[in-house]
């Protein structure tokens, strides 16, 4: 049986995108069977971070619908042998999808897959509540922003109401040199807000977009301080003891959060 992780924000353009599809190839070059699923109905576009947009036939409204089956609309990414992709709708509004269907959705994923990674839509409207109901756990991703922090905790006040408990935060597009002078928000002080374990810290990193313009992910790309990050964190879903500060990419960005937070190890 298979684990189904959620990838959520409250805010949208906070990285769910980047983080799916980072952690999903992460988990796929450990040797992991992977199933990225793009959930962001109508605003796809998990499709292009993989370079599969040409390929795309059938979607995962129509596998909830059974006008496919399940592998027809499975597509590979080449580079990643275990990776597998389903598409989002793009043409359908989420309301195309009947919540009557996901459990059975949800266990095609665990059945088939080791880790199924969904890319949901940001906010708590469109297929939000589809993807949590297939999700058995969900990371929230955050920027060390207040209104993206405000959203996050919406979300995840949300999710608690509805019995999820099973979340884990990754604070996205992090700059110690701004945490240092005091203008962003430190590790400490989203956690204080948001009240959920971390699961990892990723560094505002240019070499992600230089990866997506030559089509590569962060995760292959030994140059990228986000792409290590999204290695640690998925280290830590198969239940590595990696230290959270120890994704160092740069000596000096490493020291400089491990001055700024001292030894609590956040
Ligand atoms: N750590 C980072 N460093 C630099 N740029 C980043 C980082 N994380 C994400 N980005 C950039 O931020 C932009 C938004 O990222 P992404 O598309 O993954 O967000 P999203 O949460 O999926 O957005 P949406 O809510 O629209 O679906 C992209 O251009 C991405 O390259
Ligand atoms: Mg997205």
């Amino acid at each position: 049986m298979g684990k189904v992780i959620m990838i959520a924000s409250g805010k949208g353009g906070t990285g769910k995108t980047t983080a799916a599809a980072n952690i999903g190839a992460a988990l796929a070059m450990r040797g992991k069977l992977v199933l990225l699923a793009d959930m962001d109905m109508g605003l796809r576009n998990l499709d292009i971070a993989l370079g599969l947009e040409s390929e795309v036939v059938y979607d995962i409204s129509d596998v909830a619908s059974k006008r496919c089956a399940f592998d027809d609309a499975l597509l590979r990414n080449g580079r990643f042998e275990n990776l597998y992709f389903i598409p989002a709708t793009q043409t359908r509004s989420s309301k195309e999808l009947d919540d009557g269907s996901i459990e059975e959705v949800r266990q095609l994923f665990k059945n088939r897959f080791d880790y199924c990674i969904i890319d949901a839509s940001a906010g708590i409207e469109g297929s939000f509540a589809y993807a949590a109901g297939c999700a058995d756990e969900i990371i929230i991703i955050t920027t060390p922003e207040t209104a993206a922090l405000r959203d996050a905790d919406r979300v995840i006040s949300v999710l608690e109401e509805n019995g999820k408990t099973e979340m884990r935060l990754i604070i996205n597009r992090v700059r110690a040199d701004l945490i240092e002078k005091g203008i962003m928000k430190n590790v400490d002080d989203c956690v204080d807000i948001l009240s959920i374990p971390v699961i990892g810290i990723v560094p505002e990193d240019s070499e992600l977009f230089v990866s997506s313009l030559q089509g590569v992910l962060a995760v292959s790309n030994e140059k990228s301080a986000a792409g290590k990050a999204f290695l640690n964190i998925s280290g830590r879903i198969l239940g590595e003891n990696i230290p959270i500060m120890d994704f160092s990419e740069k000596e000096g960005f490493l020291m400089k959060l491990r001055r700024i937070f001292g030894k609590k190890g956040v």
